[in-house]
């Protein structure tokens, strides 16, 4: 296969003074994108500042790659989006990569534990990603990546903070998504699980030496290449390995036995073990498709109790 190339294409990664963003960084720098290489260099828990991205930078320009480092906190994303512009006039990628921890038990969780995770995970690719995209829709073609989390989509002791800004993310992407398609600009999620200081005192240690970010960037870099496929997809990888992960929902059931009966507490629980069933489970792919589907399946209920003289039990016919 001809090798994939970002010739032409400016990138912003966002943390990538360390960790996985370095690790995309360099491989995009390496094929040929120009990068921004933006890094607050704070510590794991987000407090400091240093300029963690000049190592980075050299590193693309020693390999003969093109990249500016910028300091900014991704708070302030529009400020990093400018640095792309007055270095290099365009953006075409914009991979939201910057994230620290505040792990506590929730009740020890303050109110400033939560308020800081969201504002970095969470508005900080909100304030970078608006501020792209108005660049993506005038040219026609934008390449977004969220990061999201494991820990957001099925939950982990201690990161309450951290997960609620994670799935928000997801939602985020759901919905850029779907307002990005027609201007051609992509919104896709990973899910990445490798070695980093964010993982150290978490992964057991072989796992930790095996779970390189390097392994991880090759996915990344496909996400953000002109050819990818998929729009709206939460790509989960780790160790040489990807998969997708996406919402299902059930076939659901009736809270009543004839459409004449009342919807009580009672009948809810009655049907409880059909409601939450995921036999048959399916993906819906847009909102409109959930509306039709519950249209249709009251109408078969409707029918059906018509049909039947609204004497029997109708849930299976859903
Ligand atoms: P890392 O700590 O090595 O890299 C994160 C980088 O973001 C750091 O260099 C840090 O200085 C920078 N950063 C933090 N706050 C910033 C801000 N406000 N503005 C600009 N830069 C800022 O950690 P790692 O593991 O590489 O994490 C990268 C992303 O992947 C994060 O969003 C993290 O939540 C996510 N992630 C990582 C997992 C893993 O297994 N390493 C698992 C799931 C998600």
């Amino acid at each position: 296969m001809d090798q994939l190339r970002f010739d032409g294409r400016v990138a912003v990664v966002t943390g990538a003074g360390g960790g996985l963003g370095k690790a995309y960084a360099l491989l995009l720098g390496s094929r040929g994108a120009k990068v921004v290489v933006n890094d607050l260099g704070g510590a794991r828990d987000g407090v400091g500042k240093s300029n963690f991205a000049d190592a980075v930078v050299k590193e693309i320009k020693d390999k003969g790659g093109v990249a500016v480092a910028d300091y900014n906190n991704v708070i302030e994303g529009d400020k990093i989006i400018k640095t792309a512009i007055d270095n290099f006039g365009r953006i075409d990628i914009l991979i939201n990569n910057a994230g620290i921890l505040r792990d506590k038990s929730f009740t020890k969780m303050s109110e400033q534990d939560w308020d800081l995770i969201q504002a970095v995970h969470l508005k900080g690719a909100f304030k970078t990603t608006h501020a792209a995209w108005e660049y993506f829709r005038k040219q026609k073609y934008g390449r977004v990546i969220m990061t999201s989390s494991n820990a957001g989509i099925f939950g982990n002791f201690g990161q309450a903070n951290y997960s609620a800004a994670k799935l928000g993310l997801v939602g985020l992407a759901n919905t850029l998504s779907i307002e990005g398609a027609k201007y051609n600009i992509k919104v896709n999620t990973i899910v990445p699980t490798a070695a980093s200081r964010l993982t150290e005192d978490i992964l057991p240690p072989e796992m930790f030496e095996a779970m390189k970010p390097d392994l991880i960037a090759p996915v990344v870099a496909y996400m953000a290449h002109e050819s990818f496929p998929d729009n709206g997809a939460i790509i989960d990888s780790t160790l040489a390995y990807a998969t997708k992960t996406h919402f299902v929902r059930g076939n659901g059931a009736p809270l009543k036995k004839k459409p004449s009966d009342p919807v009580t507490i009672e009948s809810v629980k009655e049907n409880w073990s059909n409601v939450v069933d995921m036999n048959g489970a399916v993906h819906v792919d847009k909102i409109a498709d959930v509306t039709i589907d519950l249209v249709q399946k009251l109408q078969n209920f409707e029918e059906r109790a018509k049909l039947d003289g609204d004497r029997e039990s109708y849930w299976s016919t859903y």
